[in-house]
């Protein structure tokens, strides 16, 4: 295979979220995930991937695979249990692991809201009451004052339309809601969330840049008709554009989590189907913002690591063609580094590169190669 084209400082790495892999927590999930019927396997993340006492196994994990950075969130129920209160043992954990990322030369990328909440933000209102944003705010602010000398990316929140999607639309998720009033609600307090804490955020340090992990699909007309074609722009439209076009001055890059593409068509099924090469498009797509993109999360379940190889291969080859095309594209984060708590799924979904006991599967290797063979030197 020929040499791919990466720039120099490119991030190869790999994410995960804390309510996922820490285990131990105690926010609104834990007790949602509890209830009768709301997890596929019966399952918790009770002890997840036991990341809070293991991130040292962890970072051992991105090391053998030559990984040179790791996409993590940090727990707000961890470091606010109770609220105005934050506990300076969760920091000082955070503090650690951080450090020693950094000292490792792994670039470390922090997201603030992946999909979990304190318990007293659950008890006024979640996403979707006053109290988020400014709280949010508040926190967001003492993390950046906290670690902004080290955590110099921030993927501030999580795909916050799938989030409002199936936790106040679908009630498939935690707060296990079907209310459009309450979603509508969650979307603008997420939108003002991203707003304001970016702003307090860049005041508390210049020196950090300020993004999103954005969930985004690749669509395609599938014929040459105009209604595929405007269908197609309908999609792209609400799907991947919508919310960035409500914050678009308060990101310093685009973080773009990849998983789906469809091609589109005016007659049942309006989807179907995938495009060989959804991740080149989605990125090129996105160039009009005028922002540096990375690529957040990217992966796929494969316990048996039969399509997982090939994946990761093919991803970093349409990466590298992005990249001849002129586009700043400055990361890859593969979803993910290691088999964890997959929400409503449990553990049913196997996205690692290793397996919950920290063992690799091929593709790390694969990954590990990919990496040595094709950074810039
Ligand atoms: C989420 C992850 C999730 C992954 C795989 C993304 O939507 O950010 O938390 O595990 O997809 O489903």
């Amino acid at each position: 295979m020929d040499k791919l084209n990466f720039p120099k400082n490119f991030l190869f790495g790999s994410a995960t979220s804390a309510h996922q892999v820490e285990g131990g927590l105690n926010n609104d999930w834990t007790h949602w995930e509890k209830k009768a019927g709301k997890i596929f396997d019966g399952s918790t993340s009770k002890i997840a991937a036991d990341s809070w006492n293991c991130w040292s196994k962890d970072i051992q994990l991105l090391k053998n695979s030559s990984q040179n950075a790791y996409r993590f969130s940090i727990e707000w129920s961890q470091i606010e249990p109770q609220e105005g209160e934050f506990d300076i043992a969760a920091i000082k954990h955070y503090r650690q692991m951080i450090d020693e990322l950094v000292k490792n030369d792994i670039t470390p990328m922090a997201t603030l809201f992946h999909f979990t909440c304190p318990l007293w933000i659950d008890d006024a209102g979640g996403v979707a009451g006053k109290k988020f944003a400014p709280t949010f705010t508040r926190f967001a602010e003492k993390m950046a004052a906290e670690f902004g000398d080290k955590i110099k990316l921030w993927s501030l929140l999580n795909e916050p339309t799938v989030y409002v999607n199936a936790g106040y639309f679908q009630a498939r998720w935690c707060p296990g809601k079907k209310n459009i009033i309450a979603g509508i609600r969650a979307f603008l307090n997420l939108i003002s969330a991203q707003r304001k804490s970016y702003l307090a955020m860049k005041k508390a340090d210049s020196t950090i840049k300020v993004g999103i992990a954005m969930n985004m699909t690749a669509f395609r007309p599938k014929n040459d008709s105009f209604c595929s074609r405007q269908l197609t722009r309908f999609f792209r439209w609400i799907t991947n554009e919508f919310f960035i076009n409500r914050v678009r001055n308060c990101l310093d890059f685009l973080g773009i989590n990849f998983y789906s593409s469809y091609q589109v068509q005016c007659k049942k099924p309006f989807l179907s189907g995938k495009i060989a090469d959804g991740l080149y498009q989605i990125v090129i797509e996105n160039r009009h913002w005028n922002l540096p993109i990375y690529i957040t999360e990217n992966g796929l379940p494969d316990e048996d690591d039969v399509d997982r190889q090939k994946f990761i291969v093919d991803a970093l080859s349409q990466l590298s063609r992005v990249i001849g095309d002129g586009t700043d594209l400055r990361g890859y984060f593969h979803w993910s580094l290691i088999d964890n708590f997959e929400w409503a799924s449990g553990y049913s979904m196997k996205f690692g590169l290793h397996d919950i006991n920290r063992h690799p599967r091929k593709s790390a290797e694969i990954y590990r190669k990919m990496i040595l063979e094709n950074r810039h030197r």
